[in-house]
């Protein structure tokens, strides 16, 4: 029991740093960039490996794109990053001695993780690896499920890869793995062990949830769900419904207020938001992501006390609102509102006193009345003050922790 109760404490003391930094830049880039019809396009379109294979002489990168997207990270207000060091299409992108089918050996002929690590480092971001336990490639990627040497073989090989990721860049902040294809249990896997070497090698590495292993938190995928009974949890979405690079028309894009309504809904359920690019085959990142991330930022970065930090979890402490909706850290309520109502703006049912109230990103006060539950703020602009993207933040800070309780009626209610 005691046993249990440092590890929980360790877990927590790990993850302080990931729950307070709440948004993250996740980086797919490979050798599907090159074709541009989705990272699974090896597996969509039945392309055979020896065919596949020649991409990896032609895929020609840029120097040094990394820096580029450490850079926009850090300006769209993001916190970490997480980049594919091998995807399921097993080409690895680092200077591993597992595989010729490496960006050292082929095409780049560099370490793309090694300049990744680098550009994180300085820019300030903490650094994720995802690795792909599925492997196309290998020989043996599928044929371990049905024939024990190979398991063996293949096992030997996924655990050679992670103990080189987990040696050979210094310190690392996120194991990230994904789909644990064709193996049917974490015995098979030796997940528990491959995760104890980890540990082992970096002793602070928080590690998700895909080894069929628990571990640290959970990663729901293109939604954001806030019942992940408890545990911490990392939203991963696309930022127009492909990971890897493919080309969108601009609507199917993520708008930048969606990307803010993203984030306030992570904030208000207590989990992360860990937002993708798919930069080009040369590694820059398409023009429509670089425009919407440097408005989240001019966003992030004035309104920023909404978001980052350990905030409560609202759910049924906040009711639905027509004109926006909440965060909220102890006694302090902000409200996220992207439907301007004028120079006032009414919540109903709101209990608590409150104290002050101010207009988040540059600090104006703004006055108040509260008439039994009824809470008026009054003299607002006449027009949304927000210009980034029309989402105004309004600061409430109350004398004891707020809730808000409207019920269907008309009633007051006591
Ligand atoms: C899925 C996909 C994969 C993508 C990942 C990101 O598992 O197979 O292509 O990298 O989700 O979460």
């Amino acid at each position: 029991m005691d046993k249990e109760i440092d590890a929980a404490k360790d877990r927590a003391k790990r993850m302080q740093w990931w729950h307070e930094a709440r948004f993250g830049m996740f980086v797919h880039w490979g050798l599907y960039s090159q074709l541009g019809r989705h990272e699974w396009v090896m597996n969509r379109e039945r392309i055979p490996v020896a065919e596949y294979e020649r991409l990896a002489a032609t895929w020609k990168p840029k120097p040094q794109p990394a820096r580029e997207w450490a850079r926009l990270a850090k300006q769209a207000g993001m916190k970490y990053m997480v980049m594919t060091t091998k995807h399921h299409e097993g080409f690895c992108l680092w200077d591993t001695k597992m595989t010729d089918y490496n960006a050292v050996k082929c095409g780049p002929g560099r370490d793309l993780v090694a300049e990744y690590v680098e550009a994180c480092r300085e820019f300030g971001l903490r650094i994720g690896f995802y690795y792909s336990l599925m492997d196309w490639h290998h020989p043996d990627g599928a044929r371990c499920a049905k024939d024990e040497k190979s398991r063996r073989r293949f096992l030997d090989f996924t655990q050679g890869l992670v103990r080189e990721l987990m040696t050979n860049y210094g310190k690392i902040d996120v194991l990230w793995y994904d789909v644990s294809w064709p193996l049917s249990s974490p015995a098979l896997w030796e997940s528990g062990k491959m995760n104890a070497m980890a540990r082992q090698l970096q002793p602070h590495v928080i590690i998700n949830n895909r080894s069929q292993l628990d571990e640290d938190f959970g990663t729901p995928e293109e939604h954001i769900n806030p019942e992940q009974a408890g545990r911490p949890w990392e939203a991963c979405m696309t930022f127009n419904g492909s990971w890897g690079w493919q080309p969108t028309p601009p609507e199917d894009w993520h708008s930048v207020r969606s990307v803010l309504g993203m984030l306030r809904q992570c904030t208000a359920e207590g989990g992360n938001l860990l937002l993708n690019i798919g930069p080009h085959p040369d590694g820059s990142v398409p023009q429509e992501a670089v425009d919407r991330l440097k408005a989240v930022g001019k966003w992030t970065n004035a309104n920023g006390e909404a978001i980052y930090g350990k905030a409560d979890r609202l759910a049924g402490r906040f009711e639905w609102m027509p004109s926006g909706q909440f965060t909220i850290k102890g006694k302090t309520a902000y409200y996220w509102c992207t439907r301007w109502p004028g120079t006032e703006l009414a919540l109903g049912g709101i209990k608590g006193k409150l104290r002050a109230a101010s207009l988040l990103a540059d600090g104006r006060p703004v006055s108040f009345v509260q008439e039994k539950d009824r809470l008026i703020l009054k003299g607002l602009p006449k027009n949304a003050p927000d210009k980034v993207a029309g989402v105004t933040v309004l600061k409430l800070e109350f004398a004891t922790t707020p809730r808000q309780v409207l019920g269907a009626g008309c009633v007051v209610l006591k």
